[in-house]
C-alpha cells in the first residue's frame, strides 16, 4: 500500500491536428506566458537552449508519438477517488486546458471514480483531437472510497475493456494497462485476456503497473509490453531497478506520484532552496528532474487545478546544466 495513496500493490499505488512542432510550440509558449516575471530559467528555456531531454517526445509502442510530460486524470474525481467532483465544470476545464497546452498523453483508469474519470474525459474532450492518447487501466475494483482490490480474472478484464471503450467513446484503446497483478490469478491468464482484446482490435498496446523487471519479462512472454506505470519520484526511487530495465528494453516508464501524491514530497527544504535558486517551484523541479532522469520517463502529474496544471506543464521547459542537476540530486538524496 502506498504511503500517500490508497491503491494497493501489496507492498507499496495532440490533437487538433497538432504536429510535433506546433505541439511543442504551444507548450513552450505556455511556459513563457504563464511564468512571465516568475522564472528566468523557464523563460530562457523557450529559446533554442531548451534541453531536448526535457521537451522531447516518446513513441509509445514505437508508433504513438506523445509529449513526455503527460497528465494524470485521477485527481479530477471526488474525495477518496470516489464519485463525481464537487465542481464538475472545473474538472472539464482542467482536461480541456491540458490538451490546449499540448499535453497528448492522459492517464486514467476504470477504477477512478469508479467510471467517473473516463466519463469526464469523454465529456470534456470527445470528439478527440487527432494524436491524443488516452491510456486507461483495468483490473482493480473499488468496493468503496479509498478501497482498491485487484481482479485479474480473464472474463472480468475483457468486460472491463468493453466498458472502458463505451465510456470513453473509443473504438480502440491506444494503451490499456493492467492496473495490478492479481495474486490470485496467474499473470499469463490475465494477459491472455488482454491479448485476445488486442487481437480483436479493441486495444492497441498493453502496459503494466507496479511491477518488477522479472514480472515484466514474464509478461512479455505472453504479449508485447510497451509501458510500465510505477510509483517513482525524486524522493522515492524504490522502483529504480524497473526504471533501469525499461530504459534498457526501450519501454516507456510512467511514474505515478511524480510530485509526491496528495501529501507532496517529503523533506521539502533542500528542494525548496534549489527551486528558489532556479526560479521554479518544487513541483516543477521534481517534474523536470524526472524528465532529465531518463529518456523513457513519461511523468503523469495529477491535479484538479488549472493553475497547478499550467505550472506543471511549464516544467517541461526547465533547462539546467548537468552540474545543477547533480547538486539537486544530491540534495534530494539527503532528504
Ligand atoms: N498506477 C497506479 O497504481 C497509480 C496510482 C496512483 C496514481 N496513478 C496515476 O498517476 C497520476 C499522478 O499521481 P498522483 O495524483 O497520485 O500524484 P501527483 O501527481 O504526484 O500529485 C498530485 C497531488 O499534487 C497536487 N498538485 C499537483 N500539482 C501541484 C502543484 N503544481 N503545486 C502543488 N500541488 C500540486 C494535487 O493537488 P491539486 O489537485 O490541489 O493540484 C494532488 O493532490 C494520477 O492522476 C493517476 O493517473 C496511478
Amino acid at each position: 500500500m502506498s504511503d500517500n495513496f490508497p491503491e494497493p500493490r501489496h507492498e507499496e499505488s495532440a490533437g487538433n491536428g497538432l504536429t510535433r512542432r506546433t505541439f511543442l510550440g504551444m507548450t513552450l509558449a505556455a511556459g513563457g506566458t504563464l511564468l512571465a516575471g516568475g522564472s528566468t530559467k523557464i523563460l530562457a528555456a523557450t529559446s533554442a537552449s531548451t534541453s531536448p531531454s526535457t521537451s522531447s517526445t516518446w513513441r509509445l509502442g514505437g508508433d504513438l508519438l506523445v509529449h513526455r510530460l503527460g497528465f494524470g486524470a485521477m485527481r479530477l474525481t471526488g474525495e477518496g477517488i470516489w464519485g463525481w467532483p464537487a465542481d464538475r465544470n472545473n474538472a472539464l476545464k482542467v482536461l480541456r486546458r491540458a490538451v490546449e497546452l499540448g499535453v497528448n498523453l492522459i492517464d486514467t483508469a476504470d477504477a477512478y471514480g469508479p467510471e467517473v474519470d473516463e466519463l469526464l474525459i469523454a465529456e470534456a474532450l470527445y470528439p478527440y483531437p487527432k494524436g491524443l492518447v488516452i491510456a486507461t487501466k483495468g483490473g482493480n475494483t473499488r468496493p468503496g472510497p479509498g478501497q482498491w482490490v485487484p481482479n485479474g480474472r480473464p472474463e472480468y478484464l475483457k468486460g472491463c475493456v468493453d466498458k472502458s471503450l463505451k465510456r470513453l467513446r473509443l473504438e480502440r484503446i491506444e494503451l490499456y494497462q493492467l492496473h495490478r497483478i492479481d495474486p490470485k490469478v496467474p499473470l499469463e491468464e490475465s494477459l491472455g485476456a488482454l491479448k485476445e482484446m488486442e487481437g480483436a482490435g479493441k486495444i492497441r498496446h498493453v502496459g503494466l503497473s507496479e511491477v518488477t523487471p522479472e514480472e515484466i519479462a514474464r509478461a512479455r512472454k505472453v504479449l508485447p509490453i510497451v509501458s510500465v506505470q510505477n510509483q517513482y519520484n525524486i524522493n522515492n526511487r524504490k522502483w529504480e531497478r524497473t526504471l533501469v530495465y525499461c530504459k534498457k528494453e526501450g519501454l516507456g516508464f510512467m511514474p505515478w506520484s511524480p510530485i509526491g501524491g496528495s501529501r507532496g514530497l517529503r523533506e521539502r527544504e533542500p528542494l525548496e532552496a534549489a527551486a528558489r535558486d532556479n526560479h521554479a517551484t518544487v513541483a516543477q523541479l521534481a517534474l523536470a528532474w524526472l524528465l532529465h532522469r531518463s529518456p523513457v520517463m513519461l511523468p503523469i502529474p495529477g491535479t484538479s487545478s488549472v493553475a497547478h496544471l499550467e505550472e506543471n506543464v511549464a516544467a517541461a521547459t526547465i533547462s539546467l546544466t548537468s552540474a545543477e542537476w547533480q547538486k539537486i540530486d544530491a540534495l534530494a538524496n539527503q532528504a
